[in-house]
């Protein structure tokens, strides 16, 4: 069943639009992650769906219950969507304690004082703050704040939590804790989650399912983490999961070669298709690298030692690619190259596109 259905949204601000005709369902239950670029209407999408903001045609409905919809003249107001939000820059209130944070909603709904009490309590623990209920937030760290922000988002026991890129501000270390860690609180108290972001790592670790919107507000593609990094429907998708080469390729006959290059491409996975121009997306660990093996002949431009992995860009026919190769494997397979030697690329996986479908798709 859906928890949230989006049907045919419009919105924009006077000088531009934002959403034009934007359809989205999210089924009861599941981690769902809203993956695109700044500014491409993200918040605004989370802010129609909490009730923030109208919508200027189309409907909403949560629970199957329409919450939006202009024609109907029905505007449900926030406090009576059922929805715990979590924005960004929706800090806790400094001069509260942490009690005083996460029982705000149950006061504002005027719920009885032990009830608030016990609730609030069973927050604190279940966010991993217990015993720390009479701190003030400038005694809490970064993540610990993110927590209290999460208990007050959940206290009032919603359906649905609205997240809008709540761990941008915390550090890279923690920020790969506090991921794990709502997953786990959404597994254990059985909430559905839309989670916005731009960060793709994010959206691949703890989603069931993850949309991408392109700098157009448009849904580009739907899918498990798995379908949208290994089944891309386009470069747009494939170039915003991770860095990207695209080469173009052309047929000649039987064979393939990579831009005006004279190499036949020795690669086991064709694409399907009659077309004579192709773009074949790959990312940097796609490749395995030799001095003398199989593959295409390359010249190394710059080698970078990047800690973990060493980085190469190679240039083949007059294509530059950048190719990745652990560093421990590049050490003992005697592969540590320097810019001006030659080297051998094969590939492991390529996505084929057809150069005539491109034409306009933005690719950075
Ligand atoms: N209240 C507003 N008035 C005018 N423009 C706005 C308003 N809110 C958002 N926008 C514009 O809408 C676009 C989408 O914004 P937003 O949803 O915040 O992007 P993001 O995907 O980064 O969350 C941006 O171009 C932004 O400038
Ligand atoms: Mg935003």
């Amino acid at each position: 069943m859906d928890i949230i259905r989006v049907e045919g949204v419009t919105k924009g601000y006077p000088d531009h639009p934002v959403l034009s005709d934007l359809t989205l369902s999210i089924k009861k239950g599941e981690c769902f992650t809203l993956l695109g670029p700044s500014g491409c209407g993200k918040t605004v999408l989370l802010r129609l769906i909490a009730g923030f903001e109208s919508p200027e045609s189309g409907k909403i409905f949560i629970d199957d219950t329409p919450v939006a919809d202009l024609d109907a003249g029905i505007e449900v107001p926030p406090e009576n969507r059922g929805i715990g939000v979590v924005f960004q820059d929706y800090a806790v209130w400094p001069h509260m304690t942490v009690f005083e944070n996460i029982a705000y909603p149950l006061k504002i709904a005027q719920r009885p004082k032990d009830e608030i009490q016990s609730r609030v309590m069973e927050m604190v623990d279940i966010v991993g703050m217990h015993g720390l209920d009479k701190r003030l937030p400038s005694e809490l760290s970064g993540g610990q704040q993110q927590r209290v922000a999460l208990a007050r988002a959940l206290v009032g026991k919603p359906s649905l939590m609205l997240l809008d890129e709540p761990l941008s501000n915390l550090d890279a270390n923690l920020r790969e804790e506090m991921r794990f860690e709502i997953k786990e609180l959404q597994q254990k108290l059985g909430v559905t989650v839309l989670y916005v972001t731009h960060d793709q790592e994010i959206g691949l670790a703890i989603s069931d399912r993850v949309a991408i919107m392109d700098e157009k507000g448009v849904i580009q593609q739907i899918g498990t983490p798995w379908e949208i990094f290994e089944r891309p429907v386009n470069p747009f998708v494939f170039n915003f999961m991770g860095i990207a080469n695209f080469i173009d390729v052309r047929r000649d006959g039987p064979n393939f070669f990579v831009g005006t290059g004279t190499q036949p491409i020795p690669w086991a996975e064709k694409p399907v298709g009659d077309a004579t121009a192709w773009v074949a997306g790959f990312r940097p660990s796609d490749v395995t690298i030799s001095r003398e093996g199989h593959g295409l002949r390359g010249v190394v431009r710059r080698a970078n030692f990047l800690g973990a992995m060493m980085d190469y860009l190679v240039e083949i026919d007059g294509t530059q690619l950048r190719t990745a190769l652990e560093t421990h494997r590049a050490i003992s397979e005697n592969l540590i190259l320097q810019a001006g030697d030659t080297c051998n690329i094969d590939f492991l996986a390529l996505h084929w596109f057809e150069a005539e479908k491109l034409k306009g798709v933005k690719m950075e």
